[in-house]
């Protein structure tokens, strides 16, 4: 699996991420056995949220780091913070909102490395633009963050253009990446200015749900013969597609079953032809280019 800097001064990930959203949908012993074959396959960083299981994935996840005290120096985790929802683990959240406050940007950090069972982030993004957020205190909690070595880079999810540009402006390092939906079925940001700027930052987009959450795209017969035609699978061609883009995506795939991460791993060995890669957004599109 290649790896790469995601940004000349940012930190190297592998071209095809883990992400643990929905790993505490299956048993202790699978989240080890995803594990362990994202490593083999090459998939070296992992992306979690504070939020993702109810506050538990991260959890779930240190258990395994904790029982193998080798794993932790071969991958790299990223995390997210921000979103605040009601729940039994967080009593005092009634509505669900965001918070880039300082104290809790520092603070989810702190229990993300206590849950995972490690002493820093590879990266932190801000999972979701939060429309209180005051730049110059996210720029004193990265700094800061920074600072103590609680995490090595920062980024952000979801977050627009000018959102980006606007953080970038008062940070004194660059954001890494701005992780962003983009799949056959979602190809806005091919468009809609997200990938340009990250181009003009040297840094790329983390795709989450890059094979549409599972939900499989409306022309599946034709896919299926294009899938074949390069000798791969539907999900392969679909990871292919993304991988093609000279803003050079990261996909952050999802799947809870070891192997259909040996599957998507395979993706990056498929070089797709330009008019296969026009063929596949026409379907997506369901129109001809201009
Ligand atoms: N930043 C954000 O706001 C945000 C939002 C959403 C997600 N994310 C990140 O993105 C990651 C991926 O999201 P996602 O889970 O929606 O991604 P995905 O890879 O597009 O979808 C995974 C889903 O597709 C199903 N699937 C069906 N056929 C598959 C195949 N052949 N290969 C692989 N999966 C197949 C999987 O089921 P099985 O489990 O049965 O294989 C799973 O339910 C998350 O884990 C999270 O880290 C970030």
């Amino acid at each position: 699996m290649e790896r790469l800097a995601i940004h000349p001064q940012g930190p190297t990930f592998s071209r095809i991420v883990s992400g643990a959203w929905r790993w505490h949908t299956v048993s202790q012993d699978t989240v080890a056995k995803l594990i362990h074959t994202s490593l083999d396959e090459g998939i070296t960083t992992f992306d979690h949220a504070d939020i993702y299981g109810d506050h538990g994935n991260e959890e779930i996840f240190g258990n395994v780091l904790r029982k193998n005290l080798g794993l932790r120096s071969k991958m790299e985790l990223v995390s997210k913070c921000g979103i605040k929802f009601s729940s039994l683990k967080r009593p005092k959240t009634w509505v669900k909102h965001y918070d880039t406050s300082s104290e809790h940007i520092i603070w989810s950090v702190e229990n993300s490395l206590k849950m995972l069972g490690t002493d820093r982030l590879e990266a932190l993004l801000i999972h979701r633009p939060d429309p209180l957020m005051n730049p110059t205190e996210v720029a004193e909690a990265f700094s800061q963050l920074k600072q103590d070595g609680k995490v090595l880079h920062f980024g952000v999810s979801n977050f627009t253009p000018s959102q980006f540009a606007m953080l970038q402006s008062f940070l004194s390092f660059p954001l890494i990446t701005n992780q962003i939906e983009i799949s056959l079925s979602r190809v806005d940001p091919l468009f809609n200015g997200d990938l340009d700027l990250l181009m003009q930052h040297k840094t790329s987009a983390m795709a989450w749900s890059p094979l549409s959450g599972g939900k499989l795209n409306a022309n599946d017969r034709e896919m299926f013969s294009k899938a074949s035609k390069y000798n791969a699978s539907y999900s392969q061609l679909s990871l292919a597609w993304l991988l093609r883009h000279p803003s050079v995506i990261f996909p952050v795939i999802g799947t809870t079953k070891p192997e259909r991460i040996t599957e998507g791993a395979k993706a990056i060995d498929i070089k797709l032809d330009r008019q296969d890669w026009f063929e596949m957004l026409q379907w997506a599109t369901g129109r001809e280019v201009a």
